[in-house]
């Protein structure tokens, strides 16, 4: 069953380390998470299934990695500077502040006054100065998404590659906001990291392409651990939509807070591309712009048929990696009371997921074979370093076991003194509690069938003997 509560969840990743509140140790900076031993893993194993997915596995994806500083005319151009704003109430009694759509009921969430003034526009870009003089001049926006980083490459990756429509861009990295409250721990924050990709297609075929997206990413999600009963689409209505959308569907997913948006899929039409060749015209910058054989110095692209320039339309599935994090905890945490009455909190991540793929187990710490017999499987199942596998030797076995099963970890694998006469170790299985006693030669490719999803249902024989 999925967390009912997320400060459980909370709980759990500060103890055992998946994130940490930002700053912690000067009194915190609000609306920023450090990830710690276990959340990096998570997350890395999150943003390496997107890439894969995405970019590997087809055949009309390539992939980016954009400057976060951008020249600030990007932002005048994207319509960000006037439009990126969210609104904002003071409350005059306690000089809080808060986003106008999160007053309930039209009182200060702190002090409970109705005495708010009346909403208005906070843009929330944060502003970096560059170079060494600080006039007014010399500043530019930490980028709010990552997809402007693609829309001013999109004439160097045509141009580098050749690609013709349909295709798309890829890129994962950090977007800002200076969100007026940032809250839910780290569904809302101020830094995080965004998964986007920009398919560019030929007008007309946008909304064909709108409607595979949906589809495509709806089963991605489902494909890393989120229950199809977990997730949702929400059609924008149209006062809702984003300045640069003609059409958005948002998908929701089930966290312990309600539903809320995991990923945005918008139809963002030539609005992009139109507004910075817009810019490069206004400017007179088309000259620098490398021309090219098909194109005119726009951000164009040869029809596939005619070969005339064309703008492509852009549909753009943009996933928060953090709100991604946060729903796989919220869905693989579970608290299970067991025969003997102790409640086991067990991380059911899909073994893919897991930050660590298996702990391997003295049965005794103090037994030198052992010991060594153990740092040899470990350096035997990483040899690829395609898993992450650690020696664990805090505590007895059952400890040994509690604290993976807190962690994810879908296998402990345990040395015992039958180890030594016959090289087999058990395997124990995190979601059953069952085990298999194996050869150590055959650990790794039982441990590589576990991780692609391979075992069946009864691969683990013995019921557990803890
Ligand atoms: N390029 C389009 C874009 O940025 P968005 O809906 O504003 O669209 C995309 O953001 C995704 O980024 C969201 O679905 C969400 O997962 C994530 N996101 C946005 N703001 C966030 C925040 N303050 N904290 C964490 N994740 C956020």
């Amino acid at each position: 069953m999925p967390a009912t509560s997320l400060d459980a969840v909370v709980s759990l990743c500060k103890r055992r380390g998946f994130l940490f509140p930002g700053s912690d140790l000067y009194g915190g900076l609000q609306g920023t998470y450090d990830y710690g031993p276990l959340g990096v893993e998570l997350k890395n194993n999150l943003k390496r299934a997107w890439w894969r997915a995405n970019v590997y596995e087809r055949d009309d994806m390539e992939g980016l990695d954009a400057a976060i500083l951008m020249n600030k005319l990007v932002w005048r151009y994207s319509g960000h500077e006037e439009t990126f704003v969210d609104l904002m109430v003071d409350c005059r009694a306690c000089k809080s502040r808060w986003r106008a759509d999160h007053v309930a009921g039209g009182k200060c969430e702190r002090c409970g006054s109705a005495d708010l003034t009346e909403p208005r526009p906070f843009n929330l870009m944060f502003r970096t100065q560059v170079g060494p003089v600080a006039d007014e001049e010399s500043f530019a926006y930490l980028r709010p998404e990552t997809a402007q980083g693609i829309f001013i490459n999109f004439k160097s990756v045509v141009d580098s590659t050749g690609r013709r429509l349909p295709f798309g861009i890829a890129q994962i990295g950090k977007a800002f906001r200076n969100e007026i409250t940032p809250r839910n721990f780290i569904f809302r924050v101020r830094e995080f990291e965004q998964m986007e990709i920009e398919y560019f297609v030929l007008p007309g075929e946008d909304e064909r392409w709108h409607t595979r997206w949906v589809e495509d990413r709806l089963a991605w999600w489902v494909s890393v651990g989120l229950s199809p009963d977990n997730l949702r689409l929400y059609h924008v209505p149209a006062d809702e939509l984003a300045h640069y959308s003609k059409a958005t569907v948002d998908l929701m997913y089930k966290y312990p807070i309600g539903w809320e948006e995991i990923e945005g899929i918008a139809n963002r039409t030539d609005f992009d591309l139109g507004a910075h060749s817009r810019g490069q015209g206004e400017l007179g910058l088309h000259a620098r712009v490398a021309p090219n054989e098909h194109s005119t110095a726009k951000l164009t692209i040869p029809h596939p048929d005619t070969q005339k320039p064309v703008v492509p339309f852009v549909i753009e599935p943009s996933a928060g990696v953090d709100r991604g994090v946060l729903a796989l905890l919220c869905e693989a945490y579970d608290e299970e009371t067991l025969p003997s009455g102790e409640t086991r909190t067990v991380l059911r991540l899909k073994p893919a997921m897991a930050p660590i793929k298996a702990a391997v187990v003295p049965l005794k710490r103090n037994a030198p074979e052992i010991v060594e017999t153990c740092k040899a499987v470990k350096r035997d199942l990483q040899r690829t370093g395609e898993m992450r596998v650690v020696y664990e030797d805090t505590g007895n076995i059952g400890k040994a076991y509690r604290r993976h099963d807190e962690a994810g970890t879908p296998y402990c694998i345990t040395v015992d003194f039958q180890t030594l006469s016959d090289d087999t170790v058990t395997i124990r299985d995190r979601d059953s509690m069952r085990q298999i006693r194996l050869p150590i030669s055959e650990v790794y490719d039982y441990l590589r069938r576990g991780i692609a999803g391979q075992l069946a249902e009864d691969a683990f024989e013995e019921p557990w003997t803890e």
